[in-house]
């Protein structure tokens, strides 16, 4: 592993201080989690809650939701923003009905080929409900390790992405699989979301401070480096 013990110390601190109880978790349900991995690819958690009860109450599985008008999609997704998203979500539910019997494919690269499905969301899909061993790399993971790995190469260039995902793959829990996924990524998710903040990192707090090089050179908040947005 790249950085001595820190996929063990991201597991510990989320089983002891993460979030455990939102309404994603616990499930491995692929359409509970793509939906809600959705809703949170740009909304905060707070204000996807009550959506994705809606939603679910709405549409309670996969093929509910193909057979649905995409008025009605549309229309429960009114106030999330980013519509393209619902689109994407209606045409992904009606492919998994049409091309995979209603069931969502089980593996991260067949997962990335659905609409609206992102190399990130597939692995973040894939590791939840069936414990695959790869790296997420949403924005707030790219700064959790840009900032642990002080990499400051330019992400705003596509290369240097691909080497931070090489980077996130050799940082992947090597014991306890597959069950030490689901428990790594959303720790890596919840570092980013309460710990690893933008501006006012807590690193005192820090499960992974001590591993942590821009902690070391006490400039946490310089990476990751992105010339434009
Ligand atoms: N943001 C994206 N995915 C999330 C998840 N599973 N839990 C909390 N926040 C998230």
């Amino acid at each position: 592993n790249v950085v001595p013990g820190f996929s063990d110390k991201v597991v510990d601190w989320q089983r002891q201080h993460g979030r455990n109880h939102l309404p994603w978790q616990n499930t491995r349900d692929p359409y509970r989690v793509w939906l809600s991995e959705i809703m949170l690819q740009q909304t905060q958690v707070a204000t996807v809650l009550n959506y994705y009860a809606r939603f679910l109450e709405a549409f309670p599985t996969v093929q509910a939701l193909a057979a649905a008008d995409e008025d009605a999609v549309l229309a429960l997704w009114s106030g999330l923003g980013y519509y393209s998203r619902a689109r994407n979500l209606h045409r992904c539910a009606r492919q998994v009905v049409v091309e995979h019997g209603g069931v969502f494919p089980p593996s991260a690269r067949e997962l990335a080929d659905l609409p609206g499905i992102g190399r990130s969301t597939a692995n973040a899909i894939a590791a939840f409900c069936y414990g695959e061993r790869v790296a997420i790399l949403d924005a707030n993971v790219r700064r959790v390790l840009g900032r642990v790995l002080a990499f400051d190469a330019d992400l705003s260039q596509a290369a240097n992405v691909q080497r931070l995902w090489q980077q996130a793959d050799g940082l992947l829990p090597v014991r306890d699989l597959p069950v030490a996924m689901p428990r790594y990524t959303q720790g890596m998710m919840d570092l980013g979301a309460r710990i690893c903040l933008p501006r006012n990192p807590q690193c005192l707090i820090c499960p992974v401070a001590s591993a942590c090089v821009a902690r070391q050179r006490g400039n946490p908040t310089a990476y990751p480096v992105l010339t434009r947005k």
